[in-house]
């Protein structure tokens, strides 16, 4: 196990862990934005999808409790390297060009992370740790985004964790080798898509319930 250990613990362990870490959450997410489009199929199919994923029960909870783990170490990897980073180089660059692939996603991770943890936080007492009373799921959503501010904060959310997906998709693949010339306009092609599928999809879906319902 010491060789574990040595690997998790060097700076290309740490990578590859934020890389594998990161490319969990876009699966989750993935599979959180082709459940919340069916709300764009009303009431019935998005309550009747909540309700089975319910009653998945221990394997629900399991899956939470995988997403807890993956998310305390994907933040704690994460701000340990930026610090060393600051630590190795504590005097910022005269010039901060978009030179050498640093881009306004690549130089805004930690803050974009930050934005979406802060977000995560917020979205869950929103939407899980409130008190639902006799509302089913849909009308809470379709409630909470009956008001501009709400739509406006999620959409703006979205941008941000549009930024922080599609630079962390590209990012995971080099991490994991898959940096050779020929792949990379493909592992391009696929982060913006995954970014833009998080603008649009989920970025679109508050502003169909304000307009729908
Ligand atoms: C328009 C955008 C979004 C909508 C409408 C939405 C809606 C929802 C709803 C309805 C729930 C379930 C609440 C419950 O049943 O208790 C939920 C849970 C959750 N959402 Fe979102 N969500 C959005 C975007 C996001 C994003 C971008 C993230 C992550 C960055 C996220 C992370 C989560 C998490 C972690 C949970 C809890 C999952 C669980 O407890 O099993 N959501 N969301």
């Amino acid at each position: 196990m010491n060789w574990l250990t040595a690997a998790l613990g060097s700076s290309v362990g740490k990578k590859l862990m934020m890389a594998l870490t990161g490319l969990a959450f876009i699966g989750f997410l993935a599979a959180h934005l082709a459940g919340n489009l069916l709300m764009i199929a009303g009431r019935e199919a998005f309550n009747g999808y909540a309700e089975r994923l319910q009653s998945l029960g221990p394997i629900l909870q399991l899956f939470r409790a995988g997403l807890i783990g993956f998310a305390l170490v994907h933040i704690l990897t994460g701000l340990y390297l930026f610090l060393q980073n600051r630590k190795a180089r504590p005097v910022r660059y005269e010039k901060d060009t978009s030179a050498g692939g640093r881009t306004i996603s690549s130089r805004t991770m930690p803050y974009t992370g930050l934005l979406i943890l802060a977000f995560v936080v917020f979205h869950l007492f929103h939407f899980t740790w409130t008190d639902k009373g006799a509302r089913t799921i849909f009308d809470l959503v379709a409630a909470a985004f009956n008001q501009p501010w709400a739509v406006l904060l999620y959409a703006a959310a979205m941008i941000v964790v549009a930024l922080h997906v599609r630079h962390g998709f590209w990012s995971a693949f080099q991490s994991v080798g898959a940096s050779h010339p020929k792949t990379m306009p493909a592992v391009m092609a696929l982060s913006w898509t995954a970014g833009g599928l998080v603008a649009f999809g989920f970025g679109l879906l508050p502003f169909f319930m304000l307009i729908r319902y």
